[in-house]
């Protein structure tokens, strides 16, 4: 029974969402599935597998990015065969909308100090690169031993910097995705999947 129901979710690439805004007032909002959540929990295992290989014999800072990065930060944080470490930063861009407007500064910072470690900065997506470029500028100031950066999805075409993360779980198109931690209006990251809202 519960096999059938994952096998009708897993071929059914469209999730519902049915808002109540009071008496009989209902909208539904349709998005379309980009990415199951099977095969991000397959590339989240190719990527905890390089990751350990590359950094094998090593204890590694996993710096997550909040909000959007909690999720992946969790599932990679368990795949991986080294040890790690756990921090989180949040950063803000001057400006509301969609689009980081460039001034970028951080609102919570790590609690521990990455001098002389191999740090790994965990990212749900890079959009512009704007956040994780100026990111990358502030804990290398810091003298880790190492500095590296994985975003689960990456869109290059909207890229406004020429930073490159080290490792990418997808290459996608430019579109308006939610689910897996990113999020429209603080609304779908608890979603297994990736959709796109159009
Ligand atoms: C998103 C995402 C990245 C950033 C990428 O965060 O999580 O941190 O934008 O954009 P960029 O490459 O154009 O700089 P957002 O500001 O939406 O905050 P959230 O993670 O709390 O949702």
């Amino acid at each position: 029974m519960a096999e059938g129901r994952e096998k009708t979710a897993r071929h059914f690439p469209y999730h519902f969402q049915l808002y109540n805004f009071g008496w009989k007032q209902y909208t539904l909002l349709a998005m379309k599935r980009l990415l199951a959540k099977e095969d991000v929990h397959r590339r989240v295992g190719r990527l905890a597998r390089e990751i350990s290989r590359d950094f094998a014999g090593r204890e590694v800072l996993l710096v997550g990015v909040l909000k959007g990065a909690f999720i992946f930060l969790a599932d990679l944080a368990r795949r991986v065969s080294i040890p790690v470490q756990v921090d989180f930063v949040r950063l803000a861009s001057y400006g509301a909308g969609r689009e980081s407007s460039g001034k970028i500064r951080i609102t919570k910072d790590l609690e521990t100090s990455v001098r002389g470690k191999d740090v790994l900065i965990v990212e749900d997506i890079v959009d512009t690169g704007l956040t994780l470029e100026y990111l990358f500028g502030r804990l290398k100031a810091r003298r880790p031993r190492t500095l590296k950066t994985v975003a689960l999805l990456d869109k290059p075409s909207r890229r406004k910097t020429r930073f490159r993360p080290d490792y990418v779980g997808f290459t996608i198109e430019d579109r308006f995705v939610v689910g897996y931690g990113l999020d429209c209006d603080e609304e779908y990251r608890n979603l297994s999947g990736i959709y796109v809202i159009e």
